[in-house]
């Protein structure tokens, strides 16, 4: 099986959608192959394209300080995005440049084989589940083709609209103990195979928000 810097060099290669127009740098994801938790954005912004790696804006800031909350950093997932290519001033990604960048997206999957797949926003929750809306969708542990799924708010649904981030925050609090339970089923006992994350029980104050 490929591993992931060669996807990464197809990407850094690839001219199969308009996208790689007005590239300044491919955004093929960033983290650990064997990472428990695979995160799936929408696609770069101007700061992600300026430096080729995803989540490095504001947005970028907001899911540090999430990871942070829950004892996670970036050394210890991957964060990866719909489209590899910054969709020129930050629109939204076209129908077609999303199908044509899916396979560099698969093969990531693949590769890393994660236990829990967290769509950030809505195109990566279609990608799983089209058509259906992310203010329903989100927070509930959902699974597409054996694999789990949990679909979370984008971070930067927050940045636009303050009183999100308190779901935001709910949601990510949540995610210790589904992988937990999600480690359990798979009867993976302590990780040999993946990073050593240490997941703290969510805080009871999780009732709060
Ligand atoms: N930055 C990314 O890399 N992806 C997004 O979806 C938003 C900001």
């Amino acid at each position: 099986m490929e591993n992931l810097q060669q996807i990464a060099d197809l990407i850094g290669q690839c001219t199969d959608c308009n996208l790689h127009r007005s590239r300044l740098n491919v955004v093929p994801g960033e983290g650990v192959s064997n990472a428990e938790i695979m995160f799936i954005g929408e696609g770069p912004g101007q700061n992600e394209d300026r430096q080729g790696r995803p989540f490095v804006g504001a947005a970028g800031n907001l899911l540090d300080e999430m990871l942070e909350s829950i004892g996670l950093n970036r050394g210890s997932v991957y964060i990866a995005n719909m489209v590899k290519c910054r969709p020129p001033g930050n629109r939204d990604p076209l129908p077609d440049e999303i199908l044509s960048c899916s396979k560099y997206l698969d093969r990531q999957i693949e590769v890393i084989d994660p236990l829990v797949i967290v769509t950030l926003g809505r195109f990566s929750l279609g990608k799983f589940f089209p058509g259906e809306g992310i203010s329903k969708a989100r927070g509930s542990l959902r699974y597409y083709e054996g694999r789990p799924i949990y679909p979370m708010l984008h971070p930067a649904a927050a940045l636009y609209r303050r009183e999100l981030k308190g779901t935001i925050y709910q949601d990510f609090k949540a995610l210790p103990d589904i992988l937990n339970n999600l480690r359990r089923s798979r009867m993976i006992e302590p990780q040999t195979d993946h990073p050593q994350i240490n997941i703290e029980e969510p805080p009871t104050q999780m009732t709060l928000f």
